[in-house]
């Protein structure tokens, strides 16, 4: 089989369009970014309409920068890899419809990625790390619309331990800052502020659930923030501090019981929240105490990026995997779902 040298990586399943020239799965050449953050900001949140309509405006010129600072034109690519879902309906049927034609225009293979396996493979892109990431592998996914535990038993082989019951973790920061009143996206907001306030200024509730449980709950939590904000007598930036140090307390202790639980041999980060400076401590010193080799991605590879999708299908491809020319817009697509690829493509 011939390694898919040069793929072409699209991103657009909420609000950030983006296009990623990444060479051999490692090398990224370009990633694009072209974030709507200020246009949501005024709504507190992404609204799935606005958010589609920009996509299409910015998809082709957001391509096009990708192959223009990358160096290539689009036949050198050899395939398109693009995320199908989980997202935004609207927000996913323009880069899936639009990666379809410029995989289908150029003569170049189609491969749907998941969301979350793009996440994941942030941990990928760098290709000294990608070496020493062993199977099997706890993944913690944290974002602004999932928190799981995931057991990666090897490329594209998932068991979910354990997921958030109620709000993801990224949904709680982004609460947490507009109960704080410091806008949208609330995660880096928070992140900032709490630089400058005290983690054990107020004792917030820790949500650890069942004994042995994987699963996590933020609910009570922001209750417990809303409650200590509304009384008034805590600074912000403390509240910052102490919301954050609780949330990165719990998510290390889930993570490292799955490690401990299920033997895996490493831990990896992924997603938005892993960007969280608290977290990334907390779960690097934890790492080194017990003696589990822990992998995060740089920051700016945390947050939605068209590089991690492109290396996800990098790596499908070299499985052999391939989406037909019907593939489609999945909002709720699940986690290692096999039915985005063609039947024919083997594993
Ligand atoms: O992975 P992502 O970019 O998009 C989704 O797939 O949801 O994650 C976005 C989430 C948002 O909730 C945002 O507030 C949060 O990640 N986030 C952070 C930080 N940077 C982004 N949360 C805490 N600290 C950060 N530094
Ligand atoms: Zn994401």
């Amino acid at each position: 089989m011939k390694e898919p040298a040069l793929v072409l990586g699209i991103e657009t399943s909420c609000d950030e369009t983006s296009a990623a020239v990444v060479g051999a799965g490692t090398c990224i050449l370009s990633n694009v970014i072209a974030s709507q953050e200020h246009l949501h900001q005024k709504y507190g949140g992404v609204v799935p309409e606005i958010a589609s309509r920009k996509h299409l405006e910015t998809f082709i010129p957001c391509v096009n920068e990708a192959l223009e600072q990358a160096g290539v034109s689009r036949n050198d690519l050899d395939a398109v890899a693009v995320t199908c879902g989980p997202g935004l309906a609207g927000a996913l049927l323009v880069g899936v419809t639009g990666g379809k034609a410029l995989a289908y225009g150029a003569g170049l293979d189609l491969i749907g990625v998941n969301h979350l396996e793009g996440h994941i493979y942030a941990n990928f892109l760098d290709g000294r790390q990608a070496d020493e990431l062993e199977f099997p592998l706890v993944c913690l996914v944290v974002s602004g619309g999932h928190t799981d535990l995931i057991l990666m038993k090897g490329h594209g082989q998932y068991e979910v331990l354990g997921r958030t019951r109620d709000d993801a973790a990224g949904e709680a920061f982004d609460k947490v800052a507009r109960l704080l009143g410091l806008g949208y996206p609330g995660g880096p907001l928070v992140d900032s502020l709490a630089q400058k306030g005290a983690p054990g200024a107020v004792t917030l509730p820790r949500a650890y659930l069942e004994e042995g449980s994987l699963d996590t709950s933020f609910s009570g939590l922001k209750t417990a923030v809303a409650h200590v904000i509304r009384e008034g007598s805590v600074k912000p930036e403390d509240v910052a501090a102490s919301f954050q140090r609780a949330v990165a307390s719990v998510l290390a202790g889930k993570a490292f019981m799955a490690v401990e639980r299920t033997g895996a041999r490493r831990l990896a980060l992924a997603g938005g929240v892993s960007a969280n400076s608290e977290l990334r401590k907390t779960i690097l010193s934890l790492g080194r105490r017990l003696g589990v080799p822990v992998h995060i991605p740089p920051a700016r590879l945390c947050t939605d990026n068209a590089a991690m999708v492109a290396c996800a299908g990098y790596h499908g491809l070299m499985r052999g995997l391939r989406s037909g020319w019907d593939l489609n817009a999945l909002p709720n697509l699940s986690l290692g779902d096999t039915s985005i690829y063609l039947r024919t493509g083997g594993q």
